[in-house]
């Protein structure tokens, strides 16, 4: 149980061999695309050692000790030689998911785990032309799981117990945060968090309530300030003299007023939309060069936040 197979070398690939190196796992890399697994392994080099010299490289291990537990491989079986888990980041496309699925079961061992990064197709889409589907889950990564650790765990109707619980001790064991969803759905959990949150800032601003500005900051100073620490469940708990049940005696019936007058899904493309996203580009204009600092930015920051959050 020491080896484990990343399908799949881009963005979401190389972020997960990152993850599972910190933890002592050898990592075999394998894309279909010629030559792209080996520059994954180029680029995931270059990053280990920027981590090291920043102090920020997860694991025991040094960067070159990490880097010798690390393979690329252009054929699928001999990257699938001698590994327990295999984690498939390929395109978001569900024939695609399923076809490389198909190959990996002829290929892996009976009581190997198939486990998808998926952001948006269910499990029962992805796992259901399988002849094993008790051995297949979702682990949802969020981007960048370096520093965003939480992994939603995400069954299909026949996955079996015991391979849900090994994924959430392997997931735990390499510094992420996996939580169980109890059944799938669609958006899993944070994304249908996200979405409802999506929605009405967009309604917010559409209806001439706020600034695109203004809706940012009420996250980013507000919200956000509690969330990276304590989760709305415990927010509420803690905002009572006597805990959750005392809260929604207090608050509930307000809640439910508010949550009846939010509007209707909003359509983001339609004219309506123009104006918010001139409002969003006069803040942050969307060519690369002004992205890219941002995402330095964010994830600078992000390094960060999981730092003091070790600290905690
Ligand atoms: N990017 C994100 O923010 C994010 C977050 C969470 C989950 N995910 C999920 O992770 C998965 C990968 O996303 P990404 O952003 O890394 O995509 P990407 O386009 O950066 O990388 C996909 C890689 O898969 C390879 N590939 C495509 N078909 C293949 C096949 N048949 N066999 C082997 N390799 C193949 C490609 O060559 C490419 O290197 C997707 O399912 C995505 O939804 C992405
Ligand atoms: C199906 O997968 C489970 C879980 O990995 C495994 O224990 C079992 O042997 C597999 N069954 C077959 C028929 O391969």
């Amino acid at each position: 149980m020491t080896t484990i197979t990343i399908i799949g070398s881009g963005l979401i690939g190389r972020s997960w061999a990152q993850v599972f190196l910190s933890g002592g796992y050898n990592v075999k890399i394998y894309d279909n695309q010629p030559g792209q697994a080996s520059s994954a392994i180029a680029e995931i080099k270059k990053q280990l050692k920027e981590l090291e010299e920043a102090g920020m490289l997860r694991g025991q291990l040094s960067s070159a000790q990490q880097l010798a537990l690390l393979s690329s491989h252009d054929d699928l079986a001999e990257a699938l030689e001698g590994a327990f888990f295999v984690q498939e980041c390929v395109f978001e496309n569900l024939e695609v998911k399923q076809s490389v699925f198909q190959e990996i079961e002829k290929l892996a061992g009976t009581d190997v785990i198939l486990s998808s990064s998926t952001s948006c197709l269910v499990p029962s889409a992805v796992f259901s032309g399988l002849q094993n589907r008790s051995r297949c889950l979702v682990s949802h990564p969020v981007n960048p799981p370096y520093y965003v650790k939480l992994v939603e765990l995400v069954p299909h109707p026949e996955t079996a117990a015991a391979v849900v619980e090994t994924t959430h001790q392997l997931m735990t064991k390499v510094g992420q945060v996996p939580v169980r969803l109890k059944r799938e759905i669609d958006g899993f959990a944070l994304n249908r968090v996200q979405m409802a949150i999506i929605a009405e800032s967009w309604r917010l601003v559409e209806d001439g309530v706020i600034s695109v500005k203004d809706i940012d900051l009420v996250m980013s100073e507000g919200l956000g300030m509690r969330y990276a620490f304590i989760g709305p469940m415990e927010t509420m708990h803690l905002n009572a003299p006597d805990g959750l049940e005392d809260y929604m005696k207090r608050y509930g019936e307000g809640i439910k007023r508010v949550l009846t007058s939010f509007g209707p899904i909003p359509d983001f493309v339609g004219d309506g939309s123009k104006e918010i996203v001139n409002e969003m580009c006069e803040l942050i204009p969307s060519d690369q060069q002004h992205l890219a600092a941002r995402r330095v930015r964010r994830d600078q920051l992000l390094m960060g936040l999981a730092k003091l959050k070790e600290d905690h």
